[in-house]
């Protein structure tokens, strides 16, 4: 390799390597907007058919067989009428994603729900904050 051709190979070097590194930063940097989002729960405004089909999920996932809601279901949980005023969006969300991890040993089923069907099932229970004899 000549000396002319050596500089010009390494300055495009420098020059690959310098785009290499903004590119590196950058990068971090998005992921570090990122990471600081706010967390689902805080952003999720359900829609009416949000709240529609939040009732669904409870009902195909067997919820109400433990729950009661406006006075039907089963007794084995607690009523959740009022479950989104004793509990926060957070408590609810983690609750519902993994019951074993906030309390080992509870007799209520990991369900591995997508985050989406929580956001959904919260908005619902919200609805429900008062007891209401009607379904
Ligand atoms: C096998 C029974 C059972 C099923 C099915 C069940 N749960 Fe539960 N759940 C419980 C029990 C028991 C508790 C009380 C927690 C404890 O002390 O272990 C509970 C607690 C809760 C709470 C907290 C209520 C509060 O006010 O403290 C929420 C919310 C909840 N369940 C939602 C759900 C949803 C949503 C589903 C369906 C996806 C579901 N549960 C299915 C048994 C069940």
């Amino acid at each position: 390799m000549s000396r002319e051709s050596l500089l010009v190979f390494v300055k495009f070097g420098s020059v690959f390597v310098a785009v290499l590194l903004v590119m590196i930063v950058a990068n971090s940097l998005v992921g570090r907007a990122h990471g600081g989002a706010e967390p689902p729960w805080e952003t999720f405004n359900p829609t009416a058919a949000d709240v529609h089909e939040g009732r669904q999920i409870m009902e195909r996932n067997g919820c109400l067989s433990c729950h009661t809601v406006d006075g039907f279901g089963g007794q084995i949980g607690p009523r959740l009428n009022g479950s989104a005023q004793r509990k926060t969006k957070e408590d609810l969300f983690l609750w519902i994603k993994s019951p074993i991890d906030v309390k080992p040993g509870t007799r209520m089923p990991q369900y591995n729900l997508p985050d989406e069907s929580i956001l959904k099932i919260i908005g619902y229970l919200e609805t429900k904050d008062t007891l209401q004899v009607q379904p």
